[in-house]
C-alpha cells in the first residue's frame, strides 16, 4: 500500500523503532509504536541467541507503554521494514502471541494499524481470545 500524503504519526514511530531492532538472527526488522492516553511508546523486535527468548517489537512496545503507566493502549502500529514484495500481506502481520497480548492491554476494540496492509481491530485478529 503506497503511503498517503500524511503518513499516520504513530506509524511513523514505528518505522523509527524498527531502525532500532536487534535481529542479528533473522535479520528481519520489525518496529511497533503503541499509543496510551495520548502518548506514544514505542518498542523493536529484540533477538537472543537462544532464539526462544527472541521478544517481538508488539509487545515491547505494549509492554513499555505498562511499565509507564498505562495498562489499556487505544492503538499500535505495526511495521516489518524487511519484508519484501514476495512476502505478502502475512509477512507483516502481528503473530498470534502479540494479537493475545493485545487482547488484553488494548481490548477487543483497540485499533491496529499494519503498515502496507491496512487498519484492524483487534477482536478481527483475535477472535474469542482467552480471557481470566
Ligand atoms: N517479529 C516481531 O517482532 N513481531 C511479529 O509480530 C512477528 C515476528 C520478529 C521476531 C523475530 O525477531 C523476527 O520478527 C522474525 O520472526
Amino acid at each position: 500500500m503506497p503511503d498517503a500524503v500524511a503518513v499516520d504519526p504513530l506509524l511513523l514511530r514505528a518505522r523509527a523503532a524498527a531502525e532500532r531492532a536487534y535481529a542479528p538472527y533473522s535479520k528481519f526488522r520489525v518496529g511497533a509504536a503503541v499509543e496510551a492516553d495520548g502518548r506514544a511508546y514505542a518498542g523493536c523486535n529484540v533477538e537472543n541467541a537462544s532464539y526462544g527468548l527472541t521478544v517481538c517489537a508488539e509487545r515491547v512496545a505494549l509492554f513499555t507503554a505498562v511499565a509507564a503507566g498505562h495498562r489499556r493502549s487505544q492503538r499500535i502500529a505495526v511495521t516489518c521494514v524487511d519484508a519484501g514484495p514476495d512476502l505478502g500481506e502475512g509477512g507483516r502481520m502481528p503473530c498470534g502471541a502479540c494479537r493475545q497480548v493485545m487482547a488484553e492491554l488494548m481490548g477487543p476494540d483497540g485499533e491496529v494499524l499494519v503498515d502496507g496492509v491496512g487498519a484492524f481491530r483487534v477482536s478481527e485478529l483475535l477472535p474469542s481470545a482467552f480471557t481470566f
